[in-house]
């Protein structure tokens, strides 16, 4: 098998010196036959030459350099928008340790299945081969990855959002270790074959082996499918490390937010796909903030690790962001507004005539007219007549995160920052309050492991149904739910036993809604009054009320200043319906009767007393 290709000699640059990696990419080459491998060396003249070449190519449009300098719109086929959960598995040796909630297929079974789509997968295109580094180059706490794909989109997309280039093969060496993932549009060239601006494939396979630590995706050239040091190693690969070594890779932003006094805290918040990573991490304080600051360190992935000091540190691998453009503007996130003011990739938004970029939610008025997403002619008419989108809901921008005028400055910092608590958070129009304090780890760990969201665009699927996403890592983990369960528990133990202070644990739902179907909290900015009545709860000065579940604020305990939210409206975020929560144990039930196999006891055990305090 995998007989060397005539003429394909793999000849790497002579500072690729890995023994392992030029074998593997002699073998990949050999096995998906590319018509030329490209070694990706990092630099500001190859993601301009390879920009270029996706621009005569009609993979990507140049934007108006004097509206948005050097950036360009790339918009896919309407077929490959988002990820693809039910095509994506955790091949581990036994189906146990994938879980239940995971797709999984027998380690040689989806060997023998990938083989077939791979043989010849990249004819006629170039095979990118695309050193990276999640977390700081060189640092303890980072982690190595090699991409090999058929896709310049990918190339210049992991410039962007990781430490892509040469200066990966220094700390490789010749010996050391990286997490091989093989990506393919799967649309092989014949010869004298056009190709189309979106390649892809009907057929998607995004794979992961956590033993060996392999990453294999097949298919799409979209967001979390390809661009694979993101979900698939820096939080599935990458929490099959943690479990082994001690430490969390989780779904989940960094900020720091510093007081007029000068103090500074950092939370780490957990919140499902397009419920509000980007834009809390983001967050300006509102009116009645003065001299607050909120600094992001992440906005998408923390892995988090006990230091020397006892307390848990976490640092962003990612370098930039791929965030969420509908909905974004100047009152909600002026900060991202200005992080995409010039070298920026969109995906799916809208082009409008002057050659700039239009998104739903992007301004009051929409341009009168623009090319949609779709490369339809759309106008606001058209829009309402037919319910056309100009942006897909799920249209993302990739952007530096040096671009973020919030940038924190220990934003790359390889000892990572100290978090102080951690927040979970849904998208529910119901039920659920605005803010819960949870009375100990194990509570916190509950209301994490129960949390339920409405699903959004970021996924294929139905959208807007309440599903279970434990501590929003659905998607993402990499083994066993439970025995995920199990490890934070044992975390907290393990901190505890040391005497270290535990992060405060806390649930949110900014997504409340009223009688009038909308949204009844004004969030974005206005989270800052959680925010606050956090850090007044760490620093053991924030006043609340006890309840079933745990501790949240009465109105009196946040800070109202240059807001109008009467006592009325916060009671639509806050009030705790009984009957509501009723349904909703059911739902946990559901859940603990679907994860039962080494389900922690500690969970049924708080679950119980939830519901005894529920019915007295
Ligand atoms: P992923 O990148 O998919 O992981 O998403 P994310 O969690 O970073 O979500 P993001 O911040 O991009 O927000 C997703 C959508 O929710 C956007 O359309 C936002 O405008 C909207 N959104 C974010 N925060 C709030 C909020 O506080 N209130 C309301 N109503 N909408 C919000
Ligand atoms: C998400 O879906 O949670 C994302 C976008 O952050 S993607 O990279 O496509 O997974
Ligand atoms: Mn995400």
């Amino acid at each position: 098998m995998n007989a060397p290709l005539k003429g394909l000699a793999v000849q790497a640059p002579s500072y690729v010196k890995n023994a392992k990696l030029l074998a593997w990419v002699a073998d990949m080459a050999a096995l998906c036959k590319p018509e030329a491998i490209y070694w990706c060396d990092g630099s500001q003249e190859e993601y301009d030459r390879l920009c270029q070449l996706m621009v005569d190519a009609g993979t990507f449009k140049k934007l108006n350099p004097a509206k948005r300098p050097n950036s360009f719109l790339a918009t896919s086929d309407p077929s490959d928008v988002a990820r693809v959960e039910d095509r994506t598995f955790i091949c581990s040796a036994n189906k146990e340790d994938a879980g239940p909630t995971n797709n999984w297929m027998a380690p040689a079974e989806m060997r023998a299945t990938l083989q077939p789509l791979f043989d010849g997968c990249m004819k006629g295109r170039t095979m990118y081969v695309v050193p990276f580094s999640m977390g700081p180059l060189g640092s303890p706490i980072a982690h190595i990855g090699i991409e090999l794909s058929d896709s310049p989109y990918v190339a210049v997309n992991m410039k962007i959002m990781t430490r892509m280039g040469k200066a990966v093969y220094d700390v490789l060496g010749a010996e050391g270790e990286f997490v091989p993932c093989v990506h393919t549009v799967g649309a092989p060239l014949q010869p004298g074959e056009s190709d189309v601006s979106w390649p892809c494939n009907k057929t998607k396979y995004i794979v992961h082996y956590p033993e060996t630590r392999e990453i294999w995706s097949y298919g799409s050239g979209y967001g979390g499918n390809a661009l694979l040091g993101k979900k698939c190693f820096a939080l599935r690969i990458a929490s099959n490390m943690g479990r082994d070594e001690g430490w969390l890779a989780e779904h989940m932003l960094i900020l720091g937010v510093t007081s007029p006094e000068g103090k500074k805290h950092h939370i780490a918040a957990a919140f499902p796909s397009a419920c509000g990573k980007t834009n809390f991490a983001m967050l300006i304080p509102p009116a009645g903030f003065e001299g607050w600051k909120v600094t992001t360190i992440g906005d998408d992935i923390a892995w988090i690790k006990p230091a020397a000091d006892g307390r848990l540190h976490a640092i962003n691998p990612e370098a930039g962001y791929f965030g969420v453009a509908p909905g974004t503007n100047m009152q909600t996130n002026p900060n991202c507004m200005a992080s995409l003011d010039h070298d920026v990739i969109f995906t799916n938004v809208a082009l409008t005539d002057d050659g700039d970029v239009w998104w739903e939610g992007m301004t009051d008025t929409p341009p009168a007219h623009a090319i949609d997403w779709q490369g339809n002619e759309w106008t606001p008419a058209i829009g309402r007549e037919t319910g056309a989108k100009a942006a897909h809901p799920n249209a993302r921008f990739t952007v530096a995160a040096t671009n973020n005028p919030a940038l924190d400055a220990a934003w790359d910092d390889p000892k990572g920052v100290a978090i102080d608590a951690f927040i979970f958070g849904g998208r529910r129009s119901t039920t659920v309050p605005l803010v819960t304090e949870a009375r100990n780890w194990v509570e916190g760990v509950y209301m994490a492991a129960t949390m339920g969201s409405e699903t959004t665009a970021a996924a294929a699927g139905q959208q807007g149904v309440v599903r279970r996403d434990p501590f929003a890592m659905l998607p993402f983990a990499g083994y066993n739910m439970s025995d995920y369960f199990q490890h934070w528990l044992d975390l907290g133990k393990k901190l505890d036993a040391t005497g270290a202070h535990l992060p405060k644990i806390y649930t949110t739902n900014w997504f409340r809604k009223g009688a009038d179907g909308k949204f009844t909290w004004p969030g974005y900015g206005e989270n800052m009054r959680v925010l606050k009545w956090m850090i007044d709860r760490i620093e053991g000065r924030g006043q609340g009320t006890e309840h079933v579940f745990g501790v949240s604020p009465r109105y009196e305990d946040l800070n109202w200043t240059g807001l109008d939210f009467s006592t009325e409206q916060f009671d639509t975020v806050t009030h705790i319906d009984k009957a509501a929560w009723q349904a909703e144990l059911k739902l946990h039930a559901e859940l603990f009767q679907q994860l039962a196999h080494h389900l922690p006891q500690e969970l049924p055990a708080t679950k119980a007393a939830i519901e005894e305090r529920l019915a007295a």
